[in-house]
């Protein structure tokens, strides 16, 4: 049976290759923009796993923490809260000299209309932070919808394929990128870019998008026929461990599951364990944005949880009654406007 307490402890129990990472990592851990979907559960794996190893490192969690039951179940479980607005240089300059960075503030939504906005925020605000931490290690989101759309035959897009930005969404992602190669370039900051392809965690994401659709008997539309996704809690274990694979010039990695989902196939086996028969629209395109994910298990082995699990758990959530929080991820979109 899940519940919310059950889900978030599934994505807090750190492994035993965090905790020996962790172990290995010199310094304190800060994440910027840690109040939005994946953040609070990242700060709490890493305090967690922290204690678990005995190890004397402080975990600072930065955002603006407009919802007070975040911030507040993230001091009970051990992290230290920051409020700031990353957008403020008096902000930026306030907050403790910190070795190693989560750099996972962004902005996506909304970019169509206030463009300037989503620029300033993942263009602006890279630059702000990179000033004042010259010195420090950062693991640096970034989203693998920056690559062309290629079809499943090709294994998928590599770190050393060209980007293919469409649409300023993606076309700012390449601008934070480089903003982050030109430092570490140029002041020897060590970095390493992080192309994560959709994080699923039950109460958001591409199967939760699909299910919802399943459920509601909404045809689901095929022109993107196929993704890459990962659980959080396996993307949030990545991102930690990382810090420790990060470098002057900036290292590049594709972060996703290895399996590609079919849109039809992950609808139909939610269909099977709902008992529910999904319906389709648009005719199935030939590509699509799909990262291949060698490098990334080469360097930290296979995520623990497969995409048949990601499918099941997704449709016994949704039996046991638990939450949407309507935040979707846009999947199908294919021409870059969010
Ligand atoms: N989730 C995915 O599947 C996925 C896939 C590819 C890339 N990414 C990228 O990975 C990062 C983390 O993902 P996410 O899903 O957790 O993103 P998210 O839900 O958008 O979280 C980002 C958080 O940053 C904080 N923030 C925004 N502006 C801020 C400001 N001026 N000062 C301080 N904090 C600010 C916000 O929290 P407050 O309201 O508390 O400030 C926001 O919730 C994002 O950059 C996202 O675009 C995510």
């Amino acid at each position: 049976m899940w519940s919310e307490e059950k889900l978030h402890d599934l994505l807090t129990t750190p492994s035993k290759r965090l905790i020996d990472d962790l172990s290995r990592l010199d310094g304190d851990i800060m994440i910027l923009g840690a109040g939005g979907k994946m953040g609070p559960t990242m700060s709490i794996l890493a305090a967690r796993a922290v204690k678990e190893g005995k190890q004397d490192k402080k975990v600072f969690a930065v955002s603006r923490f407009s919802d007070e039951k975040t911030r507040k179940e993230l001091e009970e479980n051990g992290v230290i809260v920051i409020r700031a607005d990353l957008q403020s240089s008096a902000d930026i300059a306030a907050l403790p000299d910190v070795r190693n960075i989560i750099f996972m503030v962004g902005r996506k939504f909304g970019t169509d209309g206030s463009e300037a906005l989503t620029w300033g925020m993942n263009a602006v605000v890279p630059t702000l932070v990179l000033e004042r931490f010259k010195g420090a290690t950062f693991v640096v989101f970034s989203s693998g919808n920056i690559y062309a759309q290629v079809p499943p035959s090709s294994g998928g897009s590599r770190e050393t394929d060209r980007p293919f930005p469409i649409g300023e969404y993606t076309q700012s992602c390449i601008a934070r990128e480089r903003i982050f190669e030109y430092y570490s370039r140029i002041y020897g900051t060590k970095v390493l870019i992080f192309r994560l392809s959709y994080a699923i965690a039950l109460e958001y994401g591409v199967i939760s998008d699909i299910a919802q659709k399943v459920v509601n008997e909404e045809p689901i539309n095929l022109g993107n026929a196929c993704f890459n996704c990962i659980w959080q809690g396996d993307a949030n274990e990545s991102a930690l461990r990382c810090l420790l694979h990060a470098t002057s010039p900036a290292a590049t990695i594709n972060i996703t599951g290895p399996e590609i989902a079919g849109v039809r196939y992950v609808a139909e086996r939610l269909g099977e364990l709902l008992g529910k028969a999904p319906s389709f629209t648009g005719t199935p395109g030939e590509a699509a944005y799909l990262e291949n994910s060698c490098k990334a298990i080469s360097m930290l082995g296979y995520p623990s949880v497969s995409l048949e699990t990601m499918i099941e758990y997704q449709a016994q959530w949704i039996k046991d009654g638990g939450r949407y929080i309507n935040k979707p991820t846009h999947f199908e979109e294919k021409k870059g406007v969010y």
